[in-house]
Protein backbone atom coordinates (compact mmCIF):
# COMPACT_ATOMS: atom_id res chain seq x y z
CA UNK A 1 0.00 0.00 0.00
CA UNK A 2 3.09 2.46 0.55
CA UNK A 3 5.34 1.27 -2.04
CA UNK A 4 5.28 4.72 -3.13
CA UNK A 5 6.39 6.22 -0.18
CA UNK A 6 10.26 6.60 1.34
CA UNK A 7 11.23 3.40 3.31
CA UNK A 8 10.34 3.63 7.49
CA UNK A 9 13.29 4.21 8.91
CA UNK A 10 12.41 6.05 12.23
CA UNK A 11 10.53 4.74 15.28
CA UNK A 12 7.03 6.47 14.52
CA UNK A 13 7.39 6.45 10.45
CA UNK A 14 4.74 4.03 10.59
CA UNK A 15 2.71 5.56 12.49
CA UNK A 16 2.65 8.47 10.30
CA UNK A 17 2.10 6.37 7.86
CA UNK A 18 -0.53 4.98 8.89
CA UNK A 19 -2.86 7.89 10.02
CA UNK A 20 -1.74 9.44 6.82
CA UNK A 21 -3.63 6.27 4.31
CA UNK A 22 -6.48 6.52 7.24
CA UNK A 23 -7.02 9.86 5.80
CA UNK A 24 -6.99 9.57 2.68
CA UNK A 25 -8.82 6.13 2.24
CA UNK A 26 -11.69 7.84 4.04
CA UNK A 27 -11.63 10.77 2.11
CA UNK A 28 -11.40 8.61 -0.95
CA UNK A 29 -14.38 6.80 0.47
CA UNK A 30 -16.06 9.81 1.26
CA UNK A 31 -15.92 11.06 -2.15
CA UNK A 32 -17.15 8.29 -4.07
CA UNK A 33 -20.21 8.04 -1.64
CA UNK A 34 -20.91 11.59 -1.53
CA UNK A 35 -20.99 12.03 -5.12
CA UNK A 36 -22.35 8.92 -6.16
CA UNK A 37 -25.02 9.65 -4.19
CA UNK A 38 -25.13 12.97 -5.97
CA UNK A 39 -25.50 11.96 -9.60
CA UNK A 40 -28.01 9.13 -8.46
CA UNK A 41 -30.33 11.51 -6.84
CA UNK A 42 -29.92 13.74 -10.27
CA UNK A 43 -30.79 10.85 -12.62
CA UNK A 44 -33.45 9.43 -10.63
CA UNK A 45 -35.04 12.87 -8.87
CA UNK A 46 -35.04 14.52 -12.72
CA UNK A 47 -37.48 16.60 -13.39
CA UNK A 48 -39.65 14.59 -16.13
CA UNK A 49 -42.62 17.19 -16.81
CA UNK A 50 -43.21 21.10 -15.79
CA UNK A 51 -45.68 19.81 -13.52
CA UNK A 52 -43.63 17.58 -11.43
CA UNK A 53 -43.77 18.84 -7.47
CA UNK A 54 -41.12 18.28 -4.96
CA UNK A 55 -42.59 16.01 -2.40
CA UNK A 56 -42.79 18.09 1.05
CA UNK A 57 -40.02 16.48 3.73
CA UNK A 58 -39.62 18.17 6.86
CA UNK A 59 -36.83 15.95 8.86
CA UNK A 60 -35.91 12.59 8.77
CA UNK A 61 -34.30 12.47 12.53
CA UNK A 62 -32.18 8.92 12.22
CA UNK A 63 -30.41 10.08 8.95
CA UNK A 64 -29.49 13.59 10.72
CA UNK A 65 -28.42 11.67 13.62
CA UNK A 66 -26.06 9.27 11.70
CA UNK A 67 -24.59 12.22 9.26
CA UNK A 68 -23.75 14.08 12.00
CA UNK A 69 -22.55 11.02 14.20
CA UNK A 70 -20.53 8.89 12.26
CA UNK A 71 -18.35 11.67 10.90
CA UNK A 72 -18.09 13.10 14.68
CA UNK A 73 -16.65 9.72 15.59
CA UNK A 74 -14.71 9.85 12.27
CA UNK A 75 -12.82 12.84 12.94
CA UNK A 76 -12.40 12.27 17.08
CA UNK A 77 -10.83 8.80 16.16
CA UNK A 78 -8.45 11.03 13.65
CA UNK A 79 -7.88 13.69 15.95
CA UNK A 80 -7.02 11.23 19.12
CA UNK A 81 -4.90 9.17 16.64
CA UNK A 82 -2.39 12.49 15.23
CA UNK A 83 -2.59 13.58 19.18
CA UNK A 84 -0.77 10.48 19.69
CA UNK A 85 1.62 10.19 16.95
CA UNK A 86 2.26 13.99 17.21
CA UNK A 87 2.72 13.94 20.71
CA UNK A 88 5.75 10.85 20.67
CA UNK A 89 7.30 12.92 17.80
CA UNK A 90 7.30 15.82 19.65
CA UNK A 91 9.12 14.26 22.82
CA UNK A 92 12.45 12.88 22.76
CA UNK A 93 12.78 9.77 25.42
CA UNK A 94 14.89 10.82 28.94
CA UNK A 95 18.83 10.68 27.68
CA UNK A 96 18.57 10.84 23.92
CA UNK A 97 21.97 12.03 22.48
CA UNK A 98 21.87 15.71 21.51
CA UNK A 99 23.62 16.65 18.42
CA UNK A 100 23.17 20.90 18.48
CA UNK A 101 22.39 21.94 14.25
CA UNK A 102 22.34 25.06 12.45
CA UNK A 103 20.92 25.68 9.29
CA UNK A 104 22.77 28.86 6.86
CA UNK A 105 22.05 29.83 3.58
CA UNK A 106 22.78 26.92 2.23
CA UNK A 107 24.50 24.73 4.38
CA UNK A 108 23.73 21.94 7.76
CA UNK A 109 26.02 22.31 10.29
CA UNK A 110 26.31 19.10 13.03
CA UNK A 111 27.99 20.13 16.06
CA UNK A 112 28.46 16.96 19.00
CA UNK A 113 29.19 17.97 22.44
CA UNK A 114 32.88 16.97 22.21
CA UNK A 115 33.13 19.65 19.82
CA UNK A 116 33.45 17.58 16.49
CA UNK A 117 31.89 19.41 13.94
CA UNK A 118 30.50 18.28 10.87
CA UNK A 119 29.01 20.36 7.65
CA UNK A 120 25.89 18.66 5.57
CA UNK A 121 27.09 15.15 7.32
CA UNK A 122 25.28 14.10 10.37
CA UNK A 123 26.52 10.73 11.79
CA UNK A 124 24.35 8.45 14.11
CA UNK A 125 24.47 5.21 15.52
CA UNK A 126 21.27 2.90 14.55
CA UNK A 127 18.62 2.09 17.35
CA UNK A 128 19.51 5.32 19.44
CA UNK A 129 17.22 8.38 20.02
CA UNK A 130 18.85 11.44 18.90
CA UNK A 131 17.73 14.66 19.45
CA UNK A 132 18.26 17.35 17.44
CA UNK A 133 19.14 20.85 19.03
CA UNK A 134 18.52 23.41 16.00
CA UNK A 135 19.23 27.68 14.92
CA UNK A 136 19.42 29.34 12.25
CA UNK A 137 22.54 31.57 11.28
CA UNK A 138 20.17 33.78 8.95
CA UNK A 139 16.37 33.27 7.85
CA UNK A 140 13.90 30.71 8.58
CA UNK A 141 14.73 27.22 7.24
CA UNK A 142 13.37 23.76 7.55
CA UNK A 143 15.31 20.66 8.67
CA UNK A 144 13.42 17.46 6.66
CA UNK A 145 14.27 13.78 6.62
CA UNK A 146 11.97 11.87 4.45
CA UNK A 147 12.53 8.35 5.42
CA UNK A 148 12.21 9.69 9.39
CA UNK A 149 8.56 11.32 8.32
CA UNK A 150 10.13 13.97 10.65
CA UNK A 151 10.50 17.77 10.00
CA UNK A 152 10.85 21.27 11.80
CA UNK A 153 11.25 24.40 11.12
CA UNK A 154 14.84 25.85 12.14
CA UNK A 155 14.36 29.42 13.37
CA UNK A 156 16.95 32.48 14.06
CA UNK A 157 17.16 33.68 17.47
CA UNK A 158 15.67 30.75 19.07
CA UNK A 159 15.92 26.75 18.96
CA UNK A 160 13.78 24.65 18.41
CA UNK A 161 13.56 20.53 18.87
CA UNK A 162 12.91 17.68 17.12
CA UNK A 163 14.42 13.71 17.44
CA UNK A 164 14.41 9.96 16.11
CA UNK A 165 15.80 6.65 16.74
CA UNK A 166 16.89 5.25 13.16
CA UNK A 167 15.84 1.30 12.90
CA UNK A 168 18.16 0.69 10.34
CA UNK A 169 21.72 1.37 9.01
CA UNK A 170 21.90 3.63 5.92
CA UNK A 171 22.68 6.69 4.14
CA UNK A 172 19.22 9.36 4.42
CA UNK A 173 18.43 12.49 2.72
CA UNK A 174 18.27 15.44 4.63
CA UNK A 175 16.43 18.58 2.60
CA UNK A 176 15.84 22.11 3.58
CA UNK A 177 12.01 22.37 3.02
CA UNK A 178 11.56 26.27 3.81
CA UNK A 179 12.55 28.38 1.11
CA UNK A 180 15.19 30.24 1.69
CA UNK A 181 16.60 32.10 -0.96
CA UNK A 182 18.82 30.90 -4.06
CA UNK A 183 20.40 27.93 -3.08
CA UNK A 184 16.96 26.39 -1.02
CA UNK A 185 16.78 23.52 -3.65
CA UNK A 186 21.04 22.57 -2.88
CA UNK A 187 21.07 23.31 0.94
CA UNK A 188 21.00 18.75 1.06
CA UNK A 189 22.61 16.98 3.92
CA UNK A 190 23.10 12.80 4.75
CA UNK A 191 22.50 11.42 7.64
CA UNK A 192 24.55 8.30 8.26
CA UNK A 193 23.12 5.67 10.23
CA UNK A 194 26.08 3.36 11.29
CA UNK A 195 26.66 0.62 14.15
CA UNK A 196 27.73 1.52 17.81
CA UNK A 197 31.05 0.82 17.46
CA UNK A 198 31.73 2.01 13.87
CA UNK A 199 30.07 5.44 15.07
CA UNK A 200 32.35 5.28 17.98
CA UNK A 201 35.36 4.99 15.53
CA UNK A 202 34.34 7.82 13.91
CA UNK A 203 33.85 10.22 16.49
CA UNK A 204 37.21 9.31 17.97
CA UNK A 205 38.79 9.93 14.28
CA UNK A 206 40.95 12.71 12.70
CA UNK A 207 39.17 13.23 9.21
CA UNK A 208 42.70 15.39 8.09
CA UNK A 209 44.90 12.77 8.91
CA UNK A 210 47.41 12.04 6.68
CA UNK A 211 45.97 14.62 3.91
CA UNK A 212 47.54 17.59 2.35
CA UNK A 213 46.31 21.41 2.45
CA UNK A 214 44.79 20.70 -0.68
CA UNK A 215 43.18 17.20 0.01
CA UNK A 216 41.34 18.98 2.69
CA UNK A 217 40.41 22.06 0.98
CA UNK A 218 38.66 19.57 -1.76
CA UNK A 219 36.85 18.00 1.75
CA UNK A 220 35.94 21.27 2.51
CA UNK A 221 34.84 22.43 -1.29
CA UNK A 222 32.18 19.79 -0.92
CA UNK A 223 31.19 19.44 2.81
CA UNK A 224 30.80 23.02 3.17
CA UNK A 225 28.39 23.88 -0.30
CA UNK A 226 31.30 26.07 -1.93
CA UNK A 227 30.51 23.35 -4.82
CA UNK A 228 26.53 24.41 -5.24
CA UNK A 229 27.70 28.20 -6.45
CA UNK A 230 31.41 27.52 -7.40
CA UNK A 231 32.04 24.75 -10.32
CA UNK A 232 35.74 23.14 -10.74
CA UNK A 233 35.27 22.06 -14.26
CA UNK A 234 34.65 25.67 -15.66
CA UNK A 235 30.91 25.95 -16.08
CA UNK A 236 29.27 28.89 -14.37
CA UNK A 237 26.74 27.71 -11.98
CA UNK A 238 25.97 30.89 -9.01
CA UNK A 239 29.11 32.13 -9.27
CA UNK A 240 32.50 32.25 -10.89
CA UNK A 241 34.42 29.09 -11.29
CA UNK A 242 36.86 27.42 -9.59
CA UNK A 243 38.93 26.59 -12.23
CA UNK A 244 41.77 28.30 -13.32
CA UNK A 245 40.92 31.27 -11.30
CA UNK A 246 43.84 31.53 -9.34
CA UNK A 247 46.16 34.13 -10.22
CA UNK A 248 43.37 35.35 -13.01
CA UNK A 249 42.90 39.35 -13.08
CA UNK A 250 39.62 40.47 -12.25
CA UNK A 251 37.38 42.82 -13.20
CA UNK A 252 34.81 43.82 -9.91
CA UNK A 253 31.65 44.94 -9.77
CA UNK A 254 32.52 48.86 -8.56
CA UNK A 255 35.06 49.17 -11.67
CA UNK A 256 38.25 48.04 -10.03
CA UNK A 257 40.65 45.41 -10.73
CA UNK A 258 42.71 43.09 -8.92
CA UNK A 259 43.96 39.76 -9.08
CA UNK A 260 42.65 36.34 -7.13
CA UNK A 261 45.83 35.60 -4.75
CA UNK A 262 45.34 34.46 -1.42
CA UNK A 263 44.38 37.73 0.39
CA UNK A 264 41.49 37.65 -2.56
CA UNK A 265 39.96 34.77 -1.65
CA UNK A 266 40.30 35.05 2.03
CA UNK A 267 38.29 38.27 1.81
CA UNK A 268 35.97 37.18 -0.73
CA UNK A 269 34.92 33.67 1.67
CA UNK A 270 34.91 36.16 4.82
CA UNK A 271 33.63 39.40 2.92
CA UNK A 272 32.02 38.14 -0.04
CA UNK A 273 30.47 41.06 -1.61
CA UNK A 274 34.05 43.29 -1.11
CA UNK A 275 35.13 42.75 -4.21
CA UNK A 276 32.26 40.91 -6.22
CA UNK A 277 33.32 39.68 -9.98
CA UNK A 278 31.86 41.65 -12.00
CA UNK A 279 28.30 40.20 -13.75
CA UNK A 280 27.53 37.88 -10.41
CA UNK A 281 24.62 38.48 -8.19
CA UNK A 282 25.52 39.35 -4.64
CA UNK A 283 24.26 36.18 -3.43
CA UNK A 284 27.10 34.78 -1.27
CA UNK A 285 26.35 34.59 2.36
CA UNK A 286 29.48 35.37 4.85
CA UNK A 287 31.40 32.43 6.04
CA UNK A 288 32.70 33.89 8.96
CA UNK A 289 32.49 31.75 11.62
CA UNK A 290 31.72 28.76 9.59
CA UNK A 291 35.60 28.51 7.91
CA UNK A 292 38.26 29.14 10.56
CA UNK A 293 41.89 30.09 9.52
CA UNK A 294 43.30 26.49 8.82
CA UNK A 295 39.96 25.44 6.66
CA UNK A 296 40.86 29.12 4.46
CA UNK A 297 44.30 28.09 4.22
CA UNK A 298 43.62 24.40 2.80
CA UNK A 299 41.15 26.05 0.56
CA UNK A 300 43.14 28.65 -0.71
CA UNK A 301 45.75 25.19 -1.45
CA UNK A 302 42.79 23.53 -3.15
CA UNK A 303 42.37 26.66 -5.40
CA UNK A 304 45.65 26.65 -6.62
CA UNK A 305 45.94 23.01 -8.14
CA UNK A 306 42.50 23.34 -9.71
CA UNK A 307 42.97 24.34 -13.73
CU1 LIG B 1 17.38 26.49 3.88
CU2 LIG B 1 15.67 26.31 2.23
Amino acid sequence: MNSNMPPQISTFAADVDNLYFLLLWSSLISAVIMIGAMIYFVLKYNRKSPNDKTAYISHNAILEFLWSFIPLVLFMSVFVWGWVVYYKQRNAPEGAMEVHVTGRQWLWEFEYKNGKKMTNELHVPVGVPVKLLMTSADVIHSFYVPSFRQKQDVVPGMYSTTWFEAKEKGIYQVFCTEFCGTNHSAMLAKVHVVDQADFDKWMGADPNAGKSLAERGADLYKVKGCNACHSIDGSKIIGPTFKGAWGREGQYADGSKGTVDENYIRESILNPQAKLVAGYPPNMPSFQGVLNDEEIKSIIEFMKIVK
